[in-house]
């Protein structure tokens, strides 16, 4: 490894330092609230084609750092790239998101990972001229959704609040069921290990849909692939790996033993609470995207309270889930600024 690329903030945040400025970088950072990712997105036939077009996808990567100075640039993909590299239609409805054809038990025992390198080339393509184009300081993170998560997709077609139809298939179907989630646990592997070789520095996971799994099935329908997946990469790369339980609640102690080099902590997780509980090397979080749709006070009160319960710990300041579309930019701006002033 290279001495400086050593010294970036977030590199020594995970390796388990203490920083007084902790470094920032905001889930969704590229997206729907800027001005400069819609123009793009207006020129484009699909999100699909932004996601495998390199060149614009390096530019939509780049438009948030180039603005706010993050200390991190986030690939710009989608969690749902998998799916659509193990053969399954994928296409972004206009104003409602994804949608997929919705998978049987017949098409889990066809699906493949043999294609997943080649039909996600355009993505290590991106990542191998970010790493050209990116600021020395800058980290660049690759990711990927987590087993569950992407299966309730692939299950369901589409969103849902509650995981229905990834629930109740997995209790009726659960060797089909079991077969996706294997053949999505060594496709991610595949995934992940090529993004780390194009030159990714950081990989973070994506369990979105932690709280829909019932507690009885925590293990072994996240916890362990989750587990397979950080040993799977790391015999083969090294490169420290983020985990975003969202709505884990109290299971976020089971995340915790995983092992990864830092646990993502959502909006709901009070920080005074699991300093100490948790083992993890680094947190990340959990500022309320609300709060810098809100800004002023709001954000001011809680960036102050984050900044104060993390002092003296590895930390990376994030939100505790993705910015949303009608977030001011002026406030992503003050953000920045609160971050950054030396005291909290
Ligand atoms: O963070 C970043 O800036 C990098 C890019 C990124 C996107 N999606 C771009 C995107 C990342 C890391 C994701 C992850 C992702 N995708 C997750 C996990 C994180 C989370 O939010 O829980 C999930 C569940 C998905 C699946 C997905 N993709 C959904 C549910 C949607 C529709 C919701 C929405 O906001 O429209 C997408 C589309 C999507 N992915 C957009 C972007 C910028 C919006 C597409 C558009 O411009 O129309």
């Amino acid at each position: 490894m290279v001495g400086l690329e050593n010294d970036k903030v977030i590199l020594r945040a995970l390796r388990g330092e203490a920083l007084e400025v902790p470094p920032l970088w905001l889930m969704r950072q590229a997206g729907r609230y800027l001005p400069e990712y819609r123009a793009l997105r207006a020129k484009a036939k699909s999100f699909l084609e932004l996601c495998l077009t390199p060149d614009i996808a390096e530019e939509i990567t780049l438009q948030p750092v180039r603005r706010f100075g993050f200390d991190a640039a986030i690939l710009f993909a989608d969690i749902l790239l998998v799916p659509y590299a193990l053969g399954q239609k994928l296409w972004f409805q206009e104003g409602e998101g994804p949608r997929l054809e919705p998978l049987t038990v017949d098409a889990i025992s066809g699906l493949t990972r043999a294609e997943v390198p080649e039909r996600l080339a355009p993505v290590f393509e991106t990542i191998r001229r970010l790493r050209k184009s990116l600021a020395g300081e800058t980290t660049l993170i690759g990711f990927a959704g987590a087993p569950w998560t992407v299966a309730t997709y692939m299950i369901a077609g589409a969103g849902s609040d509650d995981s229905a139809a990834a629930r109740l298939f997995a209790l009726k179907e659960p060797k089909a069921f079991a077969r996706l989630i294997d053949v999505l646990v060594d496709a991610t592997v595949d995934y992940l290990v090529a993004q780390v070789s194009a030159g990714a520095e950081v990989l973070q996971l994506f369990e979105s849909w932690a709280a829909t799994i019932p507690a009885e099935s925590v293990a072994v329908y996240s916890i362990d692939p989750l587990t397979r997946i950080v040993e799977g990469v790391r015999a083969k790369a090294s490169v420290p790996i983020i985990v975003f339980p969202r709505g884990a609640g109290s299971n976020y102690l089971r995340y915790d033993a995983i092992g990864a080099d830092a646990l993502s902590l959502d909006t709901h997780v009070l920080l005074d609470s699991v300093v100490g509980a948790l083992k993890t090397t680094c947190l990340q979080g959990n500022l309320d995207p609300f709060r810098l749709i809100a800004g002023g006070k709001a954000l001011e009160d809680s960036v102050r309270h984050i900044r104060r319960a993390m002092s003296g710990r590895p930390f990376i300041f994030n939100l505790g889930h993705g910015i949303r579309q009608e977030t001011p930019v002026e406030h992503v701006q003050q953000l920045v600024r609160l971050v950054r002033e030396k005291a909290a």
